[in-house]
């Protein structure tokens, strides 16, 4: 059973595995974007305090379930308790609905790839990039190489593929994102963007800026949506989960913190507007390259780098729902991940659409196909997600059963479990109904 399963071939690899999932896009595209547009340091704080309120309690949590269910979201979740089974669900939908934008927008980093290795894009960069991201065929076929890239490596299995893929990506990103960062911090007037990016404007934080930080609390580390249950499940009982769990929130915050550390001074060095948003990364930074001294060498290595990160992230977010397949239909791993790819592949065709064509469309509460489906994961879909998870390991679970499985049969120290636990049961679920009650506009920060 476990051999046709797949299990990790190390801890080491499942942690850049995992690792590899929480760092993507939501660190080196959002999180800069973020920073800049809701008040630079100050949100940088409140985005530290929710990870460390909310991030490494919830990614224990999954690995717990994970670990003890040995199956996909949907089989851990209901062997706590069948009715769970629909949190597991709902997170394998979440997964697919995310892998169908996620992959358009890694689509786009393809292209731009391409175009630095070719020297860089020059001229108005608003209106490159405006131009093809509403063009109705490139893009689509940017998606779908990302697509079938990441079909590759999940068709590999879980040691021969997605852990592999981990262990070359996840190093060479780190090594060139600290090549970046210096190169950066050392350009005149970079120390002005680090300052604006590390002095807190209190006066900036409000509710806005507190649910976005939450949003991005969860995407960026993969959360509420059975990836670290996914992943979880291929661990053996040996590893230390709360070490590892600790681990991977550290190293997806500080992948995000050097991020910003890179982006926001050299936009503001450039004399660029750090409020761009989601343009930041793909219309700012290529004029901030374009004026770098071997701009393009660096804007190459950057774009590599983000790619590197966007495909350990669509690996986990099919193999999310290839497990599911696998362990539910009996489905053969090849033959799901075809299968699942071309499914996905439908939706992102509609998801590229919407900036071009389809972008008028608004059928969906007045939102276009794309801006629909981000509203439906981020404000719905992941707080639910995170309640659930909640519901799941604070009340459903028996204490003495989880204790046990995050401590290893009590071999394993742990001195705050009951902390984790108080958290888990009464913190967390507050915070996530007040969120979710704001999204469907019960309530107004
Ligand atoms: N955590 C990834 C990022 O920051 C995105 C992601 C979300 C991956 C959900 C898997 C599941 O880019």
């Amino acid at each position: 059973m476990k051999e046709n399963r797949g299990s990790w071939g190390s801890n080491i690899g499942f942690i850049l595995a995992t690792a590899g999932s929480a760092v993507g896009l939501g660190n080196l595209w959002k999180f800069p974007y973020l920073v800049g547009k809701n008040g630079g340091g100050a949100f940088v704080i409140v985005y530290l305090f929710l990870v460390v309120l909310l991030g490494f309690s919830l990614m224990l949590a999954e690995m717990a379930i994970g670990r003890n269910g040995k199956s996909d979201a949907y089989g851990s979740y209901r062997k706590l308790n069948k009715k769970l089974g629909i949190a597991g669900f709902l997170g394998i939908f979440t997964c697919f609905v995310i892998f169908s934008y996620y992959s358009v927008i890694a689509g786009w980093i393809v292209k731009y790839v391409i175009e630095f290795i070719k020297g860089g894009i020059g001229g108005d960069v608003a209106a490159h990039f405006g131009n093809h991201i509403s063009s109705p065929v490139a893009p689509i076929v940017y998606t779908a190489i990302v697509l079938l890239v990441t079909a590759f490596v999940v068709l590999k299995g879980v040691s021969g593929g997605i852990e592999k893929a981990g262990k070359i990506m996840m190093p060479a990103l780190f090594i060139s994102l600290i090549v970046i960062t210096v190169r950066v911090l050392t350009l005149p007037g970079a120390m002005e963007g680090v300052k604006y990016y590390l002095t807190p404007d209190f006066s900036k934080i409000n509710g806005q800026v507190i649910l976005a930080a939450l949003g991005q609390v969860f995407f960026s580390l993969s959360l509420g949506m059975g990836v670290m249950i996914t992943y979880g499940s291929y661990l053996d009982k040996k590893p230390n989960i709360v070490k590892n769990s600790l681990l991977v929130t550290d190293l997806d915050t500080i992948i995000a913190l050097i991020a910003g550390l890179a982006i926001i001074p050299a936009t503001i060095a450039f004399g660029h507007e750090v409020t761009a948003g989601p343009g930041l990364i793909f219309i700012t930074l290529p004029s901030v390259f374009a004026a770098m001294p071997l701009g393009s060498i660096f804007g190459t290595v950057f774009f590599i780098l983000v790619l590197f990160a966007a495909l350990t992230s669509t690996i986990s977010l099919l193999e999310v729902v290839v497990a599911f397949v696998v362990d539910q239909a009996k489905i053969e791993r090849k033959k799901a991940t075809v299968l699942i790819t071309v499914a996905v592949f439908i939706l992102a065709i509609l998801n590229s659409l919407s900036f071009g064509p389809l972008a008028g469309v608004t059928l969906f509460f007045g939102m276009n196909f794309f801006d629909f489906l981000c509203y439906l994961t981020d404000n719905l879909l992941l707080p639910i997600g995170g309640i659930m998870l909640c519901v799941g390991v604070g009340y459903v679970w028996k204490e003495a059963d989880v204790v046990a499985e995050v401590t290893n049969g009590g071999t394993v120290k742990f001195r705050l479990v009951k902390v984790w636990l108080f958290v888990i049961r009464y913190i967390i679920p507050v915070v996530l109904v007040l969120i979710l009650l704001q999204s469907i506009g019960v309530l107004k920060i």
